[in-house]
């Protein structure tokens, strides 16, 4: 299978509960490369945009709050097949679902404070990368 690029997010509350390096490590580990990467605060717009698929959902405004509450690392990942194994790698978006030795797992406080994102899919990849990077930016 050829490779695959993925975005991903570490959310604000992993950053400051200081999982940041565990997260990475673990990125590393199951064979992902690390595309793109940059330490940004979301911008309430930018939140809202990006999650404007959720936007009639009542935990919306709640996600957009918690999204731009401190900063976010925003990362592009490449492997083979990496969508779907980001995806498997993060675990359950509720952690209590969440199969053991998952970020989600490991690290997550609740389905809202849920550690980290991913994109749910080739076309939504193709939209998240280039939201956050230019490409330039993917080296
Ligand atoms: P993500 O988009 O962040 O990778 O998460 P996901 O696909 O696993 O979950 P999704 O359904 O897309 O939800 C997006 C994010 O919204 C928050 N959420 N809160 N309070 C709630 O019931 C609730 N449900 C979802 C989470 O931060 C979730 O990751
Ligand atoms: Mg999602």
């Amino acid at each position: 299978m050829a490779l695959e690029r993925t975005f991903a997010i570490i959310k604000p509350d992993a950053i400051q509960t200081k999982h940041t390096g565990e997260i990475l490590a673990s990125i590393e580990q199951n064979g992902f490369r690390i595309v793109g990467m940059k330490l940004i605060r979301i911008a309430r717009q930018e939140a809202e945009k990006f999650y404007e698929v959720h936007q009639q959902r009542p935990f919306f405004a709640g996600l957009v709050t918690f999204m731009t509450e401190g900063p976010a690392l925003v990362m592009v990942l490449e492997r083979e097949d990496a969508i779907a194994k980001w995806r498997e790698l993060m675990g359950a978006t509720n952690p209590a679902n969440a199969a053991e030795g998952t970020i989600r797992k490991r690290f997550a406080e609740n389905i809202e404070r849920n550690a980290v994102h991913g994109s749910d899919g080739a076309d939504t990849a193709a939209v998240e990368i280039p939201f956050f990077f230019s490409t330039a930016e993917l080296l």
